[in-house]
């Protein structure tokens, strides 16, 4: 059966899903990537696919952007197509000095401006974090590889146009090394339904220096972020 947002069989989505935000980079990423590629979803043209990579079966399906966005695909995801390993793949504003363009960050710890985590009713401040299994595993890829990469905390925000420009820099002060928009929902979701979720970003544009990235440089530096989130 399948959902109101999620056109799928059971069965057809496999066990690891990649998420990037775009569903047309979900589309190119089982054009490339993947072998014998066939499309489970359409509904709102968030595309969805399952292909083989290496011999093993694995799904990769558009986010949109936000917290709500992918609260909604992944809660889907896990709890109603069995979904195990989550991987976010996306792209990030850096805060840190140490980042520079195109750079790989990997979101360890995820801060939020967003109320996703108040459905819990928590008494306090919940830290959403990743998945230490896959955070290991992509870290021993990427050594593997040779492909170096910044392990460390990312901000997720509800606001990418904020009103004062200035508000990252107090998120940078507690270490933070970048801000994107979908870490946080992604991994309450993942750690409230019992499943692995991880976050690879690369940097598209840098909030300290204003520097900014292509969308043809953006689609070419992806490569090695893929190199990466496919091997887990
Ligand atoms: N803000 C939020 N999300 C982002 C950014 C940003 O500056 N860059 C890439 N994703």
């Amino acid at each position: 059966m399948s959902t109101p947002h999620n056109s799928a069989l059971q069965g057809q989505i496999a066990e690891t899903v990649l998420l990037p935000g775009d569903p047309l980079r979900a589309k190119f990423i089982a054009e490339t990537f993947l072998e014998d590629a066939e499309q489970f979803n359409t509904v709102r043209n968030m595309f969805g696919y399952t292909g083989n990579y290496k011999g093993k079966k694995i799904s990769v399906m558009g986010t949109g952007m936000g917290c709500p966005s992918i609260g909604i695909y992944s809660y889907e995801l896990i709890s109603h197509f069995g979904v195990k390993n989550l991987v976010r793949i996306g792209s990030c504003g850096a805060f840190s000095e140490d980042l520079e363009l195109f750079d790989i960050v990997i979101g360890m710890g995820s801060s939020t401006n967003s109320n996703f985590a108040t459905q819990y009713h928590l008494p306090g401040t919940l830290s959403a974090t990743c998945s230490y299994e896959l955070l290991k595993k992509a870290t021993h890829v990427a050594a593997k590889k040779g492909i170096p990469v910044h392990v460390g905390d990312i901000f997720s925000s509800d606001i990418f146009y904020f009103a004062d420009p200035e508000e990252w820099k107090k998120w940078a002060r507690m270490g933070i090394l970048a801000v994107e928009m979908e870490s946080y929902a992604l991994y309450c979701n993942a750690k409230w339904l019992g499943a692995d979720a991880l976050t690879i970003l690369t940097v598209s544009d840098h909030l300290a220096t204003h520097k900014e990235t292509t969308t043809e440089e953006r689609e070419k530096s992806f490569t090695r972020m893929m190199e990466i989130a496919l091997e887990l």
